[in-house]
């Protein structure tokens, strides 16, 4: 049975997760949410960079055995995957906005990418831009406020229509865009909805399944020798205390 570290600001990693557990069947998983630093979007990138050593070092002080970290969140693996490999020999896979295989799709050649802040604006995002564009027009775009009703919607079951619409509104994303990358795996949780407030032709694009895939590919070795095992379930670790939560989660102190 393999153990997965999966990492996010808050809830925005589930939309990964739920993925890897459907792909990878035989696996516990350790679910950690950095909440007392969200938004993620807003920090610089040094905090970012020290948040992710700390959770190294906790994973290896009091987590123990983990066969692989997946950082479930653009922000943090665009500022710091390379930091991350720095303080650790597990693998590592980290999330980043899905411009490739959006770019490879669209007709109209017009793209969009929507991130929080610190991932629209950061030089590994440029590069992954103008790397794997090529012959697109992209634009960038950021929302804060789709974090925030992300994290709403999961907690409380309560969709902020009034203020998505509004949100969505005022990115004035341009008619011709066709492919939209939810660059932010906080945006996937209500993808649904996103959708509804978008014209038909505009099609959302993230990278959870491509995440799941790479696991499985990496884990593959490991899965050979192991029978089938049903998968546990997963344990929450949070850095600041969720009210009302359903959830059985543990506060740690990264
Ligand atoms: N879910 C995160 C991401 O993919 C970060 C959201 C935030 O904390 O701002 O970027």
């Amino acid at each position: 049975m393999s153990h997965i570290l999966v990492f996010d600001s808050g809830i925005g990693g589930t939309s990964v997760l739920s993925h890897l557990q459907t792909r990878v069947q035989h696996a516990n998983f350790s679910y950690v949410m950095d909440n007392a630093y969200l938004p993620y979007g807003l920090q610089p990138q040094e905090v970012i960079k020290s948040r992710i050593k700390a959770l190294i070092h906790w994973q290896e002080q009091c987590l123990g055995n983990v066969d692989l970290i997946i950082i479930a969140c653009n922000t943090a693996s665009t500022y710091a995957l390379e930091e991350a490999r720095k303080h650790t020999g597990l693998p590592i896979i980290g999330v980043v906005p899905a411009v490739k295989p959006a770019a490879l799709s669209s007709r109209s050649r017009h793209i969009a990418l929507l991130a929080t802040p610190a991932t629209s604006n950061n030089s590994y995002t440029h590069k992954l831009i103008a790397d794997f564009t090529s012959g697109c027009k992209v634009e960038t775009l950021h929302s804060t406020e789709l974090v925030r009703i992300a994290e709403r919607f999961y907690w409380h079951n309560a969709l902020d229509q009034l203020a998505l619409y509004k949100e969505i509104e005022q990115l004035h994303i341009p008619d011709s865009v066709d492919r939209l990358v939810l660059g932010c795996t906080h945006f996937p949780l209500i993808g649904e909805h996103i959708k509804t407030c978008l014209p038909p032709h505009m099609e959302l694009v993230d990278s959870g399944e491509a995440i799941a895939n790479r696991a499985v590919s990496l884990l593959a070795s490991h899965e050979t020798s192991i029978k089938k095992v049903p998968a546990k379930e997963v344990r929450f670790y949070a850095t600041a205390p969720i009210l009302d939560s359903k959830k059985e989660i543990a506060l740690i102190d990264l």
